[in-house]
């Protein structure tokens, strides 16, 4: 589609006047095809700006997202390559759901906004336009039911870099999938998977993630204030989410490599990086009992090891959920 073409060509040149005149010649189409597509772009949002004489330019700070800006930062072979972009969805999670059995290994579903964004627990996931990332991975993984934790560490652990580079902070984990600074609660992930009656193993997985990247116009709902943080909170400078976006399908497909291949020795130690709360007290929330815990590490399988009165256990994510006590790094949810 040539509306596409001519987003690609202004991101490649994002800052800089490009002439009508260009845009058609590369693109092999009619000037007259070329002011349609930059028309209909704006109409959707995207701030092209235009100089008599027929010259077109991305504004640098535009923070639009588009499959085409994603693209030009992508560096994967499969995960992000077949890629959809919404600007409002009820949720990338059960969009990918309903299509699992047409969509290839690695499609993703980003949306701008999502109007019925879901939670773990059954809980929602607050997902106003402009503010944040809301997407889904597609996955017809090669792996058995129990590994499925693993797919939630390796989301976990990508989105920790991609905010490292794209924000310039380092976040911290809360075992198993909460991304936080300071507390505050930056990633929301949700990994959800179909399983074959017959043979027990996994027909596909989907990985959703949402990442907070700027207050929302007239903030955040009350009750939500103590506990949401955003990118931007503790970045000095803005975070384009087209660049935030690629980044995590990047370290996503690395960390993906990783688990398909075994090499949980690697993945296991990247995560456990992130995990400020190690060798600190907890509290394990089972079944509506509260019992307090050492963290002690994270088993290849992503199960987390704690301590209690000298006995080692192992713990679940399906079953059981923690809080971190109150301290320096990590106040209480
Ligand atoms: C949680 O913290 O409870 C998990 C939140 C997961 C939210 C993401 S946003 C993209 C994807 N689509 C959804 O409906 N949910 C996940």
């Amino acid at each position: 589609m040539v509306k596409e073409k001519v987003l690609q060509a202004l991101e490649q040149h994002r800052g800089e006047l490009v002439s009508g005149g260009t845009l058609a010649r590369e693109l092999s189409v009619s000037r007259t095809a070329v002011w349609k597509a930059i028309t209909t772009l704006r109409n959707e949002g995207f701030p092209i700006e235009s100089v008599a004489g027929g010259g077109y330019c991305l504004s640098e700070d535009s923070d639009a997202l588009s499959a085409a800006g994603i693209t030009l930062h992508l560096t994967t072979d499969t995960i992000g390559r077949s890629l959809t972009v919404f600007s409002e969805i009820d949720s990338t999670n059960s969009y990918l759901k309903l299509y699992a059995a047409e969509l290839p290994h690695g499609h993703t579903v980003v949306a701008d906004s999502q109007t019925g964004g879901r939670g773990r627990r059954g809980r929602s996931f607050l997902s106003p336009s402009g503010t944040g990332v809301y997407l889904s991975i597609l996955l017809h993984p090669t792996l058995p039911l129990e590994q499925i934790n693993r797919i939630t560490i390796g989301a976990a652990i990508a989105a920790c870099h991609a905010i490292e580079e794209t924000a310039d902070f380092t976040p911290s984990l809360k075992w198993v999938n909460d991304v936080l600074k300071h507390g505050k609660k930056l990633c929301g992930i949700l990994t959800e998977a179909s399983v074959e009656a017959e043979t027990g193993s996994l027909s596909y997985a989907i990985v959703g993630i949402g990442i907070n990247v700027r207050t929302p116009d007239g903030g955040y709902p009350e009750e939500l204030n103590s506990i949401i943080g955003n990118l931007e909170d503790f970045s000095d400078h803005s975070v384009q989410r087209n660049v935030l976006v690629a980044h995590f399908l990047n370290h996503f497909e690395r960390c993906y490599h990783l688990l398909e291949s075994n090499d949980t020795g690697t993945l296991v130690a990247d995560y456990r990086s992130y995990m400020h709360f190690l060798n600190q007290e907890i509290r394990i929330i089972h079944d509506g009992f509260v019992e307090s815990a050492i963290a002690r590490d994270i088993t290849g399988e992503g199960y987390l090891i704690v301590e209690q009165n000298g006995v080692r256990r192992t713990l679940n994510s399906g079953e059981i959920s923690i809080r971190l006590e109150e301290q320096s790094d990590f106040p209480k949810e």
